[in-house]
């Protein structure tokens, strides 16, 4: 199932779906600060893309939490890979909410200067890092909604789910929209 809010230009939607198979302008992958692979998405995503990717994020000197990097697609069906990193939860008390909603911003503003018109994201930090995912769900749609204004030419955000859980806690959040 799916859900879909269209904003402006932009159609925003919630699915459950192997983000590794999509054919967007650039998926976003929910790395750790070496940029040089790991577990979960990122583990996904490196096996889909090839070992050109690692190749690639070799070169980038990793990566701060809360920021974006962006690299070639290599094997995988999306033409860009945007490696951020969120932050590890860490019970609330340090502001977690604000490297997380920075991944967002970051990954989007790294988006619009590679001129990506189409993105998906996975659930950055709700994996490994235990991020709590519904207060996550609700910061990455208010950060994308958000941004919109400032990125007219993005015209398809997909929230790539891994499970039906996940989708629940994304629709509440389009629908309250
Ligand atoms: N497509 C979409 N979502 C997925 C996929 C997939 N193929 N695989 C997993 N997820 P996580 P984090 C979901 O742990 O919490 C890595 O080792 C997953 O169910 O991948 O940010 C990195 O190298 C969860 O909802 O990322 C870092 O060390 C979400 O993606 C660390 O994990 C994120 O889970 C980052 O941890």
């Amino acid at each position: 199932m799916t859900t879909v809010k269209t904003i402006g230009n932009c159609r925003i939607e919630a699915r459950v779906v192997d983000i590794t198979t999509l054919r967007v302008d650039a998926i976003v992958n929910a790395a750790n600060t070496s940029l040089l692979g790991g577990g979960g998405v990122d583990g996904a995503i490196h096996r889909a893309a090839g070992p050109e990717l690692l190749r690639e994020c070799e070169t980038l000197n990793g990566c701060p939490t809360g920021d974006a990097k962006i690299t070639a697609g290599y094997k995988l069906p999306a033409r860009h890979v945007i490696h951020t990193v969120g932050p590890i939860w860490n019970g609330g008390g340090r502001d977690e909410a604000f490297p997380l909603a920075s991944c967002y911003r970051r990954s989007l503003e790294v988006a619009r200067e590679a001129g990506v018109t189409s993105i998906a994201f996975p659930a950055i930090s709700c994996g490994v890092y235990r991020f709590p995912p519904d207060e996550a769900a609700k910061i990455a749609l208010a950060t994308v909604v958000d941004a919109l204004s400032a990125y007219p030419t993005l015209e398809q955000v997909i929230f790539a789910c891994f499970d039906d859980a996940m989708l629940a806690r994304y629709q509440r959040e389009l629908d309250a929209l």
